[in-house]
């Protein structure tokens, strides 16, 4: 039976009119544990349904921050008004949630198979609000002095859909001030509609997000390029997070370079890929 768990929905912060963060704050209980990159389900009650309504959302919040819950979503209208998206966007500061506990195995396996501390460089493809669970995982890593070398990839249609880059760049930034031996981090994202007038501004890379893996004629690929080297599944592991459509164009380029993913793994349970997507 599912247990409704009550909070307050403690802060709103609209990116545009179908995009927003939202933070929930537990009612008589704390912050729940959970791993960066799981989900969380929420409830809300639909008054033309009579019943609660129940969604699930990454937690772009990271475990160390034990103060709310915080969401990165997206108000889906077409083809017909999403039922609980509809009803949360109509939500006010200071509303009542409801939410069950925080799962999912998309997460960051810090042991190879071999049950062997895992150093390879972390790739996480994120597209539109499939950055969520990334904002969360570079935060934990950040703040629990992760060596990793950490490359977060974010594609959106539009440059005001680039959420968190703020907090994203700083994150980088520090790596440049305090030198990448101490915190590896770097941040790029993609616009997918170059063309449109609102978009003008953009000077960096365009296409969907699974277009930094596409090499033109044996030259290394966007993200080889930042990183300086070949991609190989010994020294990289991918967490892509988005549409299928987006799951799918990554693969096209993973598949061939003889990556699997975890859904997938060889015999010997090694996989390079974990992967995430509702569509
Ligand atoms: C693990 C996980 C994590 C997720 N994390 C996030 C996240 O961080 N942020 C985020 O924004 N989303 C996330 N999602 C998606 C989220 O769970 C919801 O699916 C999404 O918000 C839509 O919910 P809804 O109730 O508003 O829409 P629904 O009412 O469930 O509708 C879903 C879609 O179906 C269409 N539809 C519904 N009824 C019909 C019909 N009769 N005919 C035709 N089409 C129809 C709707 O138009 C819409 O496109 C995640 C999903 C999963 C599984
Ligand atoms: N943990 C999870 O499972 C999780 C977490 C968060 C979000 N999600 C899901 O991730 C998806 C992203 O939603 P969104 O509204 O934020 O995305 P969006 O803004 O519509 O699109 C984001 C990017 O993905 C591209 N895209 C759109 N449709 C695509 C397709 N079919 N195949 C490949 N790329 C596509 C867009 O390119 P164009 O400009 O060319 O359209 C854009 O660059 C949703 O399904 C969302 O619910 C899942």
């Amino acid at each position: 039976m599912v247990v409704d768990n009550k909070a307050t929905l403690a802060y709103i912060q609209i990116q545009k009119e179908d995009l927003a963060i939202f933070r929930l704050v537990p009612k008589d209980a704390s912050v729940p544990e959970y791993k960066a990159g799981q989900f969380i389900t929420i409830g809300l009650h639909v008054p033309s349904e009579n019943k609660i309504v129940r969604r699930a959302y990454s937690i772009a919040s990271h475990p160390e921050n034990r103060k709310y819950v915080e969401l990165y979503i997206r108000w889906v209208r077409k083809p017909v008004p999403g039922r609980l998206t509809t009803q949360l966007f109509s939500s006010k500061e200071g509303d009542e949630i409801y939410w069950v506990k925080p799962t999912g195995a998309f997460t960051i396996d810090e042991k190879n198979h071999e049950g062997v501390k895992d150093e390879r460089r972390i790739v996480c493809m994120g597209g539109g609000t499939g950055l969520a669970p990334f904002v969360s995982c570079a935060q934990h890593l950040h703040d629990t002095g992760s060596k990793r070398e950490i490359i977060l990839l974010h594609g959106a249609s539009y440059v005001d859909e680039l959420g968190y880059k703020e907090l994203l760049s700083d994150l980088e930034y520090e790596s440049l001030d305090r030198g990448r031996d101490k915190w590896n981090f770097r941040y790029r994202a993609t616009i997918s509609r170059p063309q449109e007038w609102f978009n003008r501004s953009w000077g960096g890379q365009v296409g969907r997000v699974e277009t930094f893996l596409r090499a033109k004629d044996g030259e290394m690929s966007p993200l080889e390029k930042l990183v300086g080297e070949r991609i190989t599944k010994e020294n990289t592991v991918f967490l892509i997070c988005g549409w299928q459509g987006t799951i799918d164009g990554c693969m096209d380029f993973l598949t061939s370079k003889g990556f699997v993913t975890e859904r997938t793994k060889r015999p010997d349970k090694s996989f390079e890929i974990k992967y995430e997507s509702y569509g």
